[in-house]
Formats: C-alpha cells, sequence, structure tokens
C-alpha cells in the first residue's frame, strides 16, 4: 500500500508524543488505569476453560502438541525454537509452511477488509486487518479451528474428533459449567464454545498484553522510562521517513480501544522477502506463498494463474513488541536474527547480492575484504545475475511497496540507514521487550548506553 505524503504528518505526531527528554510534553498513557495491567486472578470462566484447551495436548492427532507447542508462553507467546516452520501433523514430522507469530497484543486487530480505514487516519484504505499472515481469519475464535484441523499441525480429522476428547477431559465438568448442562452433547456447538473459549482466554489473560516494556514507561511517562540517548535517537530512525520509516506500517500511535503502541497499522504489504529454501513446499519451483492472494487464502486468487492481481505477495504487517526476542523473522522464517532483518530493509536494493541467489556467476574462494557477512549469501560472485525477489512470480512484482527503505533505490547506491542508525533502531526496539524492571538504571556506556 502506498502512502504517499502521510508518513511526514505521522513523525509530527509521534515526535509530538515522544520528545528528546523523557520529561518533556508527553501525554499520560491511558495504559496507566488499563485492566491489562492487572493480574489474571480472575478470569471468567469461559477463559479459564480456554486456558485448559490452550496446554492441552491430548487435543491433537498425535496427542503431543498444544497450542502452547508453538505458542510458547516464554516466548512471548512465539515460536519456542529457532526453526524457520515447526513440524506438526499425527507424526510430529509434518513440515508447516509459515513461521509462529507471537500471540501477544493481536487483541484489537478488525476484522480483515480490502478496504480497511487505517488506525493512522492519514494512510489511504487498503487491506488491512485480520488473524493470520494472510487474515485469513476475522477472529480469534475463527482461527483456533485452523491449526485444530490442519493436517501440519494439531491434525485432528474433524471437530467430532475435537469433541470427544473434550469429554474425556479433565476440565469437561468446568466446560458444562461455562457453556451450560449438555454443552458437550451437541458437536457443532461444543466445538463453536472451544474456540470462544480459546478466544476469551488470548482476550482476557493479562499475559496475552502486559504492557511491561521500557517504552510503556517511556510513553506513560512513568518512573524507568527515561530513554538512554541510543534509544530516543533510535525511535526518531524508527519513526523518520527519510531513513527507517519504519512506522509507516509499524505504525507505533494510539491504537483502537484505547490500546497503545501497537506497532502495526494491521495492514498488509508486499516488501518481497527472499524464497526460504528450508521450508519443504519451496522444493517444488511452481509452489508460492503469495499472502493475501492464495494458496493458502482462497479468495483473492488470480483467475486464470499469471494474470493481473493486486493482492499478490501481500503479507500482514505484524505488531513489533518483543521482537527482540523472536528468534524467527518474516511469514516464511527465513531470517533468525533482528539485526539481520534491518539489514535487510537497508540493503534489499543497494546489494541485493547478500540477499537474493546469482545463477550464472562464478563464485569468488574468498569473498573480498569488506563484502558484508550478515546477508543470507556469504558467497560473493563474479558476473551472473541476482535472482531479485525470488519468492514472487514476476508477473506480480509491481505489486512491491516502494516505500523507505525498501524504495528500489538501485544497486550499488547508499543505504537508507548508516551504520550508526541501525545499532541505535535495535536499542529502540529492545525497549519493546516485556518484563523490563522499573528499577532498573540506564547504562551509562555499552551500544544502547549513549
Ligand atoms: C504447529 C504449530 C502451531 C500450533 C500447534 C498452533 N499454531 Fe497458531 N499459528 C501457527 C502459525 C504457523 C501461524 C501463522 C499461520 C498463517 O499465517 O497461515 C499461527 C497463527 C496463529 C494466530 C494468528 C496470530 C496473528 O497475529 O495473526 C493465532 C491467534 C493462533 N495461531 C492461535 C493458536 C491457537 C489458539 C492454537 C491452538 C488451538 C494454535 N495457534 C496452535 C502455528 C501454530
Ligand atoms: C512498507 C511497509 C513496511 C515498512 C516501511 C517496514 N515494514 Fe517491517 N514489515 C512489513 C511487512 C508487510 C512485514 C511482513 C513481511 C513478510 O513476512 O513477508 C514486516 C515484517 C517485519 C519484521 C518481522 C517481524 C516478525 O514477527 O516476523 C520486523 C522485525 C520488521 N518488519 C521491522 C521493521 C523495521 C525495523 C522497519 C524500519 C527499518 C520496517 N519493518 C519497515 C512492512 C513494513
Amino acid at each position: 500500500m502506498k502512502k504517499v505524503m502521510l508518513a511526514m504528518a505521522m513523525t509530527a505526531l509521534l515526535l509530538a508524543g515522544c520528545g528528546d527528554n523523557a520529561d518533556s510534553g508527553k501525554v499520560q498513557s491511558p495504559l496507566a488505569s488499563s485492566p491489562a495491567t492487572q493480574f489474571a486472578t480472575n478470569l471468567g470462566l469461559s477463559a479459564r476453560v480456554g486456558q485448559k484447551i490452550f496446554f492441552d495436548k491430548t487435543l491433537s492427532g498425535s496427542g503431543k502438541m498444544s497450542c502452547a507447542s508453538c505458542h510458547d508462553p516464554q516466548s512471548a507467546y512465539g515460536s519456542p525454537n529457532n526453526l524457520s516452520v515447526q513440524l506438526g501433523g499425527t507424526d510430529m514430522a509434518t513440515a508447516g509452511t509459515r513461521a509462529v507469530p507471537a500471540l501477544r497484543y493481536t487483541q484489537v486487530t478488525p476484522a480483515y477488509a480490502d478496504l480497511l480505514d487505517n488506525p493512522d487516519g492519514i494512510s489511504v484504505p487498503g487491506p488491512g486487518g485480520g488473524f493470520t499472515w494472510d487474515g485469513r481469519a476475522n477472529t480469534l475464535a475463527d482461527q483456533a479451528r485452523i491449526p485444530l484441523l490442519a493436517p501440519n499441525e494439531m491434525a485432528n480429522i474433524d471437530a467430532e474428533a475435537v469433541v470427544t476428547k473434550l469429554r474425556q477431559a479433565p476440565y469437561a465438568a468446568m466446560f458444562e459449567q461455562a457453556f451450560g448442562k449438555d454443552a458437550l452433547a451437541n458437536t457443532d456447538a461444543a466445538f463453536a464454545n472451544a474456540m470462544q473459549a480459546l478466544q476469551a482466554f488470548q482476550l482476557e489473560d493479562p499475559a496475552f498484553h502486559p504492557y511491561t516494556s521500557k517504552f510503556d514507561l517511556y510513553a506513560g511517562n512513568k518512573i524507568g522510562g527515561n530513554f538512554t540517548p541510543a534509544e530516543t535517537r533510535g525511535l526518531k530512525v524508527f519513526s523518520d521517513p527519510a531513513t527507517g520509516n519504519c512506522a509507516s506500517c509499524h505504525y507505533q500511535g494510539a491504537g483502537l480501544n484505547g490500546s497503545s503502541g501497537l506497532f502495526t497499522d494491521f495492514s498488509y504489504e508486499a516488501i518481497s522477502v527472499p524464497r526460504n529454501p528450508a521450508i519443504a513446499a519451496n522444493q517444488d519451483p511452481a509452489y508460492f506463498d503469495m499472502g493475501l492472494c492464495g494458496p493458502t487464502r482462497t479468495d483473492h486468487s488470480p483467475s486464470p494463474i499469471g494474470s493481473p492481481n493486486k493482492f499478490c505477495g501481500m503479507f500482514k504487517a505484524p505488531g513489533l513488541r518483543n521482537v527482540a526476542t523472536r528468534n524467527t523473522f518474516f511469514h516464511n522464517g527465513v531470517m533468525h536474527s533482528l539485526e539481520q532483518v534491518i539489514r535487510f530493509y537497508n540493503t534489499r536494493d543497494t546489494m541485493p547480492e547478500l540477499w537474493y541467489p546469482t545463477v550464472g556467476g562464478t563464485a569468488k574462494p574468498t569473498p573480498d575484504a569488506g563484502f558484508p557477512m550478515y546477508g543470507l549469501i556469504t558467497t560473493q560472485y563474479t558476473g551472473g545475475t541476482v535472482q531479485k525477489y525470488n519468492d514472487l512470480p514476476a508477473a506480480y512484482r509491481g505489486n512491491i511497496d516502494t516505500q523507505l527503505p525498501l524504495d528500489g533505490r538501485t544497486a550499488g547506491s547508499p543505504n537508507p540507514m548508516t551504520e550508526a542508525q541501525i545499532a541505535d533502531l535495535i536499542c529502540f526496539l529492545k525497549t519493546l521487550t516485556d518484563g523490563y524492571d522499573p528499577a532498573a538504571q540506564n547504562p551509562a556506556s555499552g551500544a544502547c548506553g549513549k
């Protein structure tokens, strides 16, 4: 989605809310009094049922996999390991096709729409909202059906298989208490209530939206929320339309329903993340995961295949809270460190040979001094052609977004961000990690101290 002109206005908004000095002109965060900051002592009954279901491994075809197997509470309910995609199925050996998103802070995600009003109030409406990388589930309850029945995830044959196990679960009585006597008798009704329970758990338990990061203290003008100079500079890079410009899609501002700082505007863009050879489905050269236009999502498929389609290649811009704790990044999990992701944004266009394979060239036995080692490809070639945008068929490359820092500048031009700006940006992104101790002292030295 193109957001011409709006980035400038947005930075003005951002900077008005977040001055260089932590004491200057900041508004009290609405989070201060939000129920989300309380502890989960009294979850509603259906949310408690949802909690049981979320951690119940018997509710899978293998008997070995629960929601928590992939959405680890210790990792902001994201991936428990650094695999690009997880293994599931009845044999626990069937590979997925996408990386596990973290489930924190999805509670105000609106339903998917082709023309969703952008929460920043400035961007033109475009594809936005919904759950999963392609928005094909409109609510958390709808979403929960997918993994329970997916052959490569929890692999139940059908809803009946799930409900049969629920009838035998130690919390069956609690289920009936929550949803009524005989609530487990009718399969469809019981399955639907189980999905409602999973939704209630994610919405009600503050562990899914704790707002305990340093950024929250900073945004709320609270004790312990003074940014170091590096963090303050990093926030500037994040929002500056001339350098990082991250806020243009990872919108920081006051969110929906009184929430704040979600670092996504729920919009979809094609940024042409490199193809991931570690995904089994990608062994087939004709297979492309193209997000909104399929094949997983089916309502925007090109017809016939190869005909123009503006939805191809678009994936949801994820929220960035706890991003520094993630170990797989992007819809296909092709990258494994935050620094690498930021360097991709910085050099996708200026040094595409670091990210996409080269064909027809000659590999140098040793790369030149100064050839960067942070890319996905660490072999340097003489000659050959870089397969830029290799995970999107050529017919759809016109959909690729042209906003900074991925503005399509020619190879060899200067990068949008300097080395110092990248370092500062990482310092800022680390302030989005939950569980910050307000009594911690800012470091006076080190990468993020000065
Ligand atoms: C085998 C690993 C695995 C299991 C088990 C699993 N998930 Fe997921 N989850 C994923 C992946 C991968 C995605 C992204 C799917 C996509 O984009 O198509 C996802 C996406 C989601 C999302 C969407 C998040 C967003 O920001 O859009 C929610 C919510 C979710 N899962 C909840 C659950 C619940 C509830 C369960 C248990 C019923 C569960 N998951 C079980 C791997 C898993
Ligand atoms: C044009 C919109 C846009 C801009 C600008 C943008 N992003 Fe993204 N970002 C996305 C989209 C879309 C994805 C998901 C892409 C995919 O998986 O194919 C994403 C994914 C990410 C991820 C992976 C998160 C995860 O959970 O896997 C990180 C980290 C990230 N962006 C950080 C940044 C930073 C830092 C900047 C600024 C330097 C930035 N982004 C600028 C749209 C954008």
